[in-house]
């Protein structure tokens, strides 16, 4: 069974509570539920991580070598920003998909580029809680 660690970044356990309008109504619960069911369905194992803080996130990254197969991550604001987990991911060279639940393409331009796409070899951006989904699938089938 293939092991894949599924990292949410900042303000993303706001869900549900932030800007609506954007991110949707379903709160974080529901997002962690819907992508243990998917994950259930497809035959994979999950662990979720959600942390506020980038040395947090790159501690975890870097703690995922040679125990998970591959990553999922919404790096929310630290998509932007953080060279730090570009060269995490880097380092431990795992399979990864990046996610985004808005289309940061057609949003502010400081949200147009995204370190960890220089990294991710899949990024699927504007599909709500389905982006989840298509990660861990794409996950599956490499
Ligand atoms: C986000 C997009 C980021 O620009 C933003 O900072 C987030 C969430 C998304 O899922 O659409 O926190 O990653």
């Amino acid at each position: 069974m293939k092991k894949i660690l599924v990292i949410n970044g900042p303000n993303l356990n706001m869900l549900g509570l932030r800007e609506p309008e954007l991110y949707g109504a379903r709160n974080f619960e529901a997002l962690q539920k819907f992508i243990l069911e998917c994950a259930d369905e497809m035959g994979l194992s999950v662990e979720l991580f959600q942390s506020n803080h980038e040395g947090v996130i790159v501690d975890k990254i870097q703690a995922a070598y040679k125990v998970f197969d591959a990553i999922l991550i919404n790096p929310a604001a630290y998509t932007h920003t953080s060279v730090a987990i570009l060269d995490a991911l880097k380092a431990v060279a795992l399979p990864t998909v990046e996610v985004h639940l808005t289309d940061i393409s057609t949003r502010e331009d400081f949200r147009k580029f995204s370190f960890v796409s220089l990294y991710a070899q899949k990024t699927i951006c504007g599909k709500g809680f389905e982006g989840y989904k298509e990660g861990l699938k794409y996950l599956l089938e490499l």
